[in-house]
């Protein structure tokens, strides 16, 4: 069965009635989420405040004791509904909780609706190593309501856009383009660019559900994102070092001459145009660490993803080396 096969889009929460009808059903909900949307969720919650720190053991703990305080059974349906640290945990304690529960997810965040609660993977974080611990465990269903991200701040909408438009440049030129018109137009992200955006992650992760080939194409631009956050002291959002991290790996393609002269350039004018605002990189050697740090390096080589066109990428195995603190910078290219 692919993943694509448990979405179902709409607006009423009557279209996932079959998986909750006549059995105890847990909502794990964030407590944002909780305040703007509870009503739509007539189940027994458990309310979570939706932190990086609580995505981790004590916070799946936190979770536990709380279904066994409600005598949740094995046979109990457990539904994640938030952004993705919500769905994240929810996943996570499914799959471990009185050995696997069944579970769903209500992803109420753009990125959350594009990307993590899509494919099954489930983490929480330990000693500060984001999602370092966790299981690959698929929902038994993913409702998308495309009308709950009208409420996200900024900021939050931004990190989704910056995830879809990577995610189309791994594999959908079309709907690349027809995002960023769509925002240049001043519109808002519709049903059509989520469910774009929904079928190629699921058609990757179906492909390579364990990540050991494919799948790992989803990291673009992520080596740096993560490099760039963590010297920034997480001051940077996740979105603004996604975006700069694919212009980086757009500009380290070209010094190997995988990807086409100008490339970097042009991703950057097309995300400055998506509300990118470039930050200021100060503490090079911190940069460098991070990266010389990464988890996903083998020996000397790090493995990038860089495109080869829009719509088109591949692996380049790189030393962690070859790579100074002024290549961060991306002035150069404005
Ligand atoms: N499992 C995967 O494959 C995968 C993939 C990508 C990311 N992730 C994980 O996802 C997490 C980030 O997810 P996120 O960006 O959704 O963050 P999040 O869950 O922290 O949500 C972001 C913020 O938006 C608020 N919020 C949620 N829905 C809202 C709504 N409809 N209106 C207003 N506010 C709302 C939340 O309360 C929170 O403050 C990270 O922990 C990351 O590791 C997992």
């Amino acid at each position: 069965m692919s993943f694509w096969d448990k979405i179902i889009f709409g607006s009423d929460t009557s279209a996932f009635s079959r998986f909750t009808e006549g059995r105890k059903v847990f909502a794990i909900i964030d407590r944002n989420v909780e305040r703007l949307y509870g009503t739509l969720f007539p189940y027994e919650k458990i309310v979570i405040d939706a932190t990086e720190e609580n995505k981790t053991f004590d916070g799946a703990i936190s979770v536990i004791d709380s279904l066994l305080e409600k005598n949740a059974d094995r046979d109990c349906l457990l539904l994640g509904i938030g952004g993705g640290i919500t769905t994240d945990l929810t996943g996570f304690v499914a799959s471990i909780y009185k050995r696997g529960v069944e579970y769903g997810l209500v992803p109420t965040t753009l990125l959350a609706q594009t990307d993590a609660a899509i494919g099954g993977k489930t983490a929480v974080n330990v000693s500060r190593i984001k999602n370092v611990a966790g299981t690959f465990g698929n929902p038994a269903f993913v409702f998308i309501n495309p009308g709950f991200i009208k409420t996200l701040s900024g900021e939050e909408l931004n990190s989704g856009i910056f995830e879809m438009l990577k995610i189309f440049i791994i594999g959908n030129r079309e709907y690349y383009y027809r995002t960023l018109d769509l925002l240049l137009d001043g519109g808002f992200i519709d049903e059509y660019v989520i469910k774009a955006a929904v079928r190629l992650k699921c058609d990757i992760t179906d492909e390579d559900y364990t990540e050991h080939g494919r799948r790992k194409l989803l990291n673009l631009g992520h080596t740096f994102a993560h490099a760039i956050e963590s010297a920034s002291g997480w001051k940077i959002s996740h979105g603004e070092a996604v975006a700069i991290g694919i212009v980086l790996a757009a500009r380290l393609g070209e010094k190997y001459s995988v990807t086409p002269a100008g490339l970097a350039k042009t991703l950057l004018k097309d995300f400055r145009s998506a509300g990118l605002s470039v930050p200021e990189f100060t503490n090079s050697d911190a940069l460098v660490n991070a990266l010389y740090n990464d988890k996903k390096r083998d020996g000397d080589k790090i493995l990038f993803v860089v495109p080869r066109s829009v719509g088109d990428v591949t692996f380049l195995p790189v030393s962690a080396n070859d790579i100074n603190g002024s290549f961060f910078d991306v002035k150069d290219l404005l």
